[in-house]
């Protein structure tokens, strides 16, 4: 049974807060564009464009240093709002200010890592009372090669939705965030209500871990 849910506006669910440990940087693909995903020592979560804007090389297989994001290649590094502030070469140089990685909103809410490529959306995503309410423990993400639509609909996501709290009844409440990779693949991110120290719960997170798995067999034996 659905307890809530939007149609996701314009921000999107990147990756479980959880998954992303303070000082490291992860690879995202939001339909098709490659975003760097990183945290800071201070455990500041940032995204932005993974492309180095010396020789583009990815940043997401940079390091993050001294609350800066280091590419892997030439050793240059990013600091707040993209600005490049060391260039290892030449390191009595201070950058010029329009050498800037490309970075996107970013915000953590509900135990996920979201982002709004476009201007103009809300200034944060999924104000919704129902998610609020919850303390929500992360489950587990998983990649599946089929589309995001097709994902939605099959596990009751109402019509157009990508984030929704679904309730499985036995399972309690369950929030569920599809981040569209391309055409053909998406990211399922699954949350359970309910902290995650609860002895009693381990069973719950469990039995919804294996059914996001089997969700995914299912999908990708009829994409
Ligand atoms: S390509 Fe990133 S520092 Fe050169």
């Amino acid at each position: 049974m659905r307890m809530a849910g939007d149609r996701g506006g314009g921000w999107y669910p990147l990756m479980l807060s959880a998954d992303l440990e303070p000082g490291t940087v992860a690879g995202c693909i939001l339909r098709g564009r490659e975003l760097a995903v990183w945290r800071d020592g201070a455990g500041q979560a940032h995204v932005w464009d993974d492309r180095c804007p010396h020789r583009g090389m990815r940043l997401s297989l940079g390091f993050v240093r001294e609350g800066t994001l280091a590419c892997l290649y030439h050793g240059w590094r990013f600091g707040a709002g993209g600005r490049c502030v060391h260039i290892p070469a030449h390191p009595d140089l201070t950058p010029a200010a329009t050498i800037r990685a490309a970075p996107l909103r970013a915000v953590e809410r509900h135990g996920l890592v979201w982002t709004a490529p476009e201007d103009g959306e809300s200034s944060a995503p999924q104000d919704d009372p129902a998610m609020d309410a919850v303390e929500w423990t992360p489950v587990r993400s998983l990649r599946i090669d089929a589309p995001w639509g097709n994902v939605a609909t099959a596990i009751g996501m109402p019509d157009g939705c990508r984030v929704a709290v679904l309730d499985r009844d036995v399972a309690g409440p369950v929030l569920a965030a599809i981040l569209p990779v391309d055409g053909t693949r998406c990211m399922l991110h699954l949350l359970a209500g309910g902290p995650a120290d609860r002895g009693g719960d381990r069973g719950r997170l469990h039995d919804l871990a294996d059914w996001a798995q089997d969700v995914c067999r299912r999908m990708e034996e009829t994409a």
